[in-house]
């Protein structure tokens, strides 16, 4: 895996405190490149996560003969070609770590008049696309994977995509988007029901690029034909990059962390929520809305956490927060108990498996299901840690020292850099004791 090389050092104990904005929220921007450069005109952004999937979406557009100015400073100024005038790239797309780059790049390219390959890192090219491909092709698509179902995926253009209604078998943001994507291409209306609700970025960013999607309930549809007009983009911060900040302040005694602009979107507040149900201390305050978009400030402060049983409801909306749950579970009295979750078993890693590895080199009872885990909270000693390559499970682990009794090494933390660049220099003003050098 590239970069495996990254460790991060922390010493144990310390506590998090001051306030702090987190970086740009990744969803958000990838679907900011995707419509500013579909758009007729100009779209300016600001807050941009500049981390290597996002960059990766902006890469790809660019190979695609889009004009995008920056980023500077997460400002990005997007020259929009309309919905017909991406132009074919030279060679490969190469999304890198990115699922989100790939499967909604999979629908919006499906459109397309021209052929297109996609590839990815060790880590992405065994991820499962037949979630995709599969209703892509009753739209009419052509995507092929490997035999595997997995990527490279070659996406033929030319292809006169018709609208569907598709009954989502498992609650992915991913699957709608890209079906979504297709369907601003397709004949008629394309329908996506999902089995509870998922993040909605796509559905808001669309209107608010004057694009008409219908939500009634557990569907979201739009009619393919139309056009998007370009519009400003404020990226808000990132709350699965808050929740390691948000987990790290509630098991740390004497923490007071005050998170900047943070995205609170229903759909994505299943941390607040779980934290708050294990006796987490945190206040959401001044709620504002900023370009359809709510975005808060998130206070949190050191609390006595409680084992429980996570709501089945929660998990689509804290799907990205588990790892870091994790690690709050093992700090809380009593036992966490999540099921409902085997989607974690296909993310960046399998999350639940090298959680739970990770967990037990640091002596903490934790025994993973099928579908998710039994965790005994404990205490929490030194150790060396493998994040497989996963940034959210590296940065996990990164809080998990506040509570240790001794150091704790964490291997293959180059992929931080995915969702979160800065992170060290973050957490190290924030108090935690955090270095990190390169082992060859
Ligand atoms: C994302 C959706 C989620 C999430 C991923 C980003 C998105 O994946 O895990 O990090 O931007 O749509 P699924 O929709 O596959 O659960």
């Amino acid at each position: 895996m590239s970069g495996s090389d990254l460790v991060f050092n922390l010493s144990p104990g310390g506590h998090l405190s001051g306030e702090i904005r987190v970086a740009g929220d990744k969803s958000i921007s990838h679907r900011a490149i995707m419509l500013g450069s579909l758009a007729n005109g100009v779209t300016e952004i600001s807050g941009f996560l500049e981390g290597d999937d996002s960059l990766a979406t902006l890469n790809a557009f660019r190979a695609m003969g889009v004009q995008i100015d920056g980023p500077t400073n997460g400002n990005v100024t997007i020259h929009g070609v309309g919905m017909h005038g991406l132009k074919p790239p030279e060679g490969v797309l190469d999304l890198g770590n990115s699922g989100t780059s790939m499967r909604l790049l999979s629908g919006l390219l499906s459109g397309q008049s021209f052929d297109v390959e996609m590839v990815g890192d060790r880590s992405l090219n065994a991820r499962p696309m037949k979630r995709i491909t599969v209703p892509l092709a009753m739209m009419g698509a052509v995507v092929e994977g490997t035999d595997a179902g997995t990527p490279p995926l070659k996406v033929k253009g030319g292809q006169q995509l018709k609208g569907i209604l598709y009954k989502m078998p498992m609650a992915s943001a991913q699957v709608k988007s890209s079906l979504l994507l297709a369907g601003l291409y397709a004949e008629g209306e394309t329908c996506v029901i999902e089995p509870a609700p998922t993040r909605d970025h796509t559905e808001r960013m669309l209107q608010g690029f004057g694009y008409e999607v219908r939500v009634n309930g557990h569907a979201a549809s739009l009619s393919g034909g139309g056009e998007l007009q370009a519009t400003r983009i404020d990226v808000p911060a990132d709350i699965s990059s808050a929740t390691f900040f948000m987990v790290g302040a509630a098991i740390a005694p004497n923490s007071d962390v005050l998170l900047q602009h943070v995205g609170i979107n229903p759909t994505r507040i299943g941390v607040i929520n779980i934290l708050r149900q294990m006796g987490g201390a945190i206040e959401v305050q001044n709620e504002r809305v900023v370009g359809g978009e709510p975005v808060a400030d998130i206070r949190v402060r050191s609390s006595q956490l409680r084992g429980i049983q996570i709501p089945q409801d929660q998990v689509p909306l804290a799907i990205d927060e588990f790892p870091a749950l994790f690690v709050a579970a093992a700090c809380a009295e009593g036992e966490t108990v999540l099921t409902g979750a085997e989607e974690l078993r296909v993310k960046e890693t399998d999350r639940i498996q090298v959680m739970a590895d990770g967990l037990k080199a640091l002596g903490v009872a934790a025994t993973p299901t099928a579908d998710g885990m039994v965790i005994r909270g404990g205490e929490i000693s030194g150790g060396c840690v493998d994040s497989g390559g996963d940034h959210r499970i590296a940065m996990s682990f990164a809080m998990a020292a506040l509570r240790a009794s001794g150091e704790i090494k964490i291997l293959d933390c180059a992929n931080v850099n995915t969702s979160f660049p800065g992170f060290v220099a973050l957490a190290q003003r924030a108090g935690l004791s955090i270095t990190s050098d390169h082992q060859g």
